[in-house]
């Protein structure tokens, strides 16, 4: 076989479609969010980002980069080996224990990625509890697929967000059958949130374990941040809570957070946490420090909140479409793999913003859209630079306005 024919064949036919990635080159400025220097063509120059998942600015807190510093002077740079072998430092010991506190649960567990807490931790329950069916939400994220995929359990999905039709499926199932009911919080592409109480109720009637991804709602929501199933009252309804570091606490790193002993039977069982060295200490210290200080406080969530708010009402005033929903993410919907690139490229090459277009496989054909996510730091004069210029390129591209 003439290997590189085939590897270039298939890139071409992602360039064709429209959805071949091309990455941005952005240098962080610490202390400037959402501002960063863009490394294109020509000179480096200041873009203001609008598609960050550093949901809250904590990737530069004073805090933050206090600890991660102290950490690096104090600990070196690598943990040093996995966590059975050399690789627990007593900064992870700190993170676990405060995960746990900050979910309401007895134990915490870090992994290098919430891809991997994913991944690692429903591969190994559906995998180890014998006969086990999970029932997976159509929309979860793709590091929760491949998990269950691996895990090679029985797996039945539910409509997406959809009481009854969870209900349905797990009326088919064997009673005596294990059950594990898999969901996230707020999705991340639509920006929706998931019905927990219900989900939690349903799993009740039907003795089934449940497991929520809570990675865009960490830190957002709650009056500690500990997500929607805090913001709720339902932590404890829960039995695995699932996060991530990356994102509102601004680092790296995955989590997840329950009993004692479920806590304790991943960590034994899973080839994903056993076999992987483990975070930095600085990078442990560094998420010690965000949850500690959103745990504290809400200003940055509250303004978050404000942002979104006037964002959207000032879209909605001059006509630019973006789907509804009750969370932070504010998809404006274009419907098109090669125009959304296209706008894209241009809210880059002629305002200086950066927001990454989203394509298929992470959101269905024709529903293709530039996904914005406002942050406690992004100015009115941003906002209204963002809507200018998202108002200019619809009239230029003659695009559909909201009614
Ligand atoms: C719903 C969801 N779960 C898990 C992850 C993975 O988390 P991480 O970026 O920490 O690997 C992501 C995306 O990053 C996500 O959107």
């Amino acid at each position: 076989m003439d290997y590189e024919t085939f590897f270039r064949k298939e890139l071409d036919s992602l360039r064709k479609e429209g959805r071949y990635r091309v990455f941005a080159d952005l240098e962080r400025l610490a202390g400037r969010f959402p501002r960063a220097l863009y490394h294109g063509e020509g000179a480096p120059r200041e873009v203001t980002v609008w598609c960050s998942n550093d949901y809250l600015g904590m990737g530069q807190h004073p805090d933050v980069l206090k600890a991660m510093h102290e950490a690096i002077d104090g600990n070196g740079a690598g943990a040093g080996g996995t966590r059975n072998i050399g690789g627990t430092n007593h900064y992870h010991v700190l993170l676990e224990r405060e995960l746990a506190d900050l979910h309401g649960k007895e134990a915490a567990l870090l992994f290098n990625s919430g891809y991997m807490s994913n991944w690692a931790s429903l591969s190994t329950l559906a995998s180890r509890l014998p006969g086990c069916v999970v029932l997976t939400d159509a929309l979860n994220h793709a590091s929760m697929i491949e998990g269950i995929r691996h895990s090679r359990a029985e797996k039945l999905i539910f409509a997406h967000n959809d009481p009854d039709d969870l209900r349905r499926k797990l009326a088919t199932i064997d009673p005596a059958r294990p059950k594990l009911v898999a969901f996230e919080s707020v999705y991340s592409m639509d920006g929706d949130i998931a019905p927990v109480a219900e989900f939690c109720d349903i799993a009740d009637a039907f003795g089934a374990m449940t497991y929520i991804d809570e990675v865009h709602a960490v830190g957002l929501y709650g009056p500690r941040g500990g997500g929607i199933s805090e913001r709720e009252g339902l932590s404890d309804r829960l039995t695995l809570i699932e996060g991530t570091l990356a994102k509102s606490f601004g680092v790296m790193g995955g989590y997840i957070a329950g009993s004692a002993a479920l806590c304790d039977f991943i960590r034994s069982y899973a080839s994903g946490f056993i076999f992987s060295s483990s975070l930095p200490p600085a990078l442990a210290a560094g998420a010690l420090a965000a949850i500690r200080h959103l745990k504290a406080s809400s200003a940055e969530r509250e303004r978050q909140q404000d942002r979104v708010g006037v964002l959207r009402a000032r879209l909605d005033a001059v006509g630019i479409p973006h789907l509804p929903n009750p969370s932070h993410i504010v998809p404006v919907m274009v419907g098109d793999a090669v125009q959304c690139k296209a706008i894209s490229d241009e809210l880059l090459a002629r305002f200086d913003i950066y927001v990454q277009p989203i394509n298929y496989p992470t959101v269905p054909r024709g529903t293709e859209r530039l996904r914005i996510t406002p942050s406690p730091l992004h100015s009115d004069a941003d906002i209204e630079h963002l809507v200018g210029a998202l108002t200019a390129i619809w009239a230029k591209v003659g695009l559909k306005r909201a009614a």
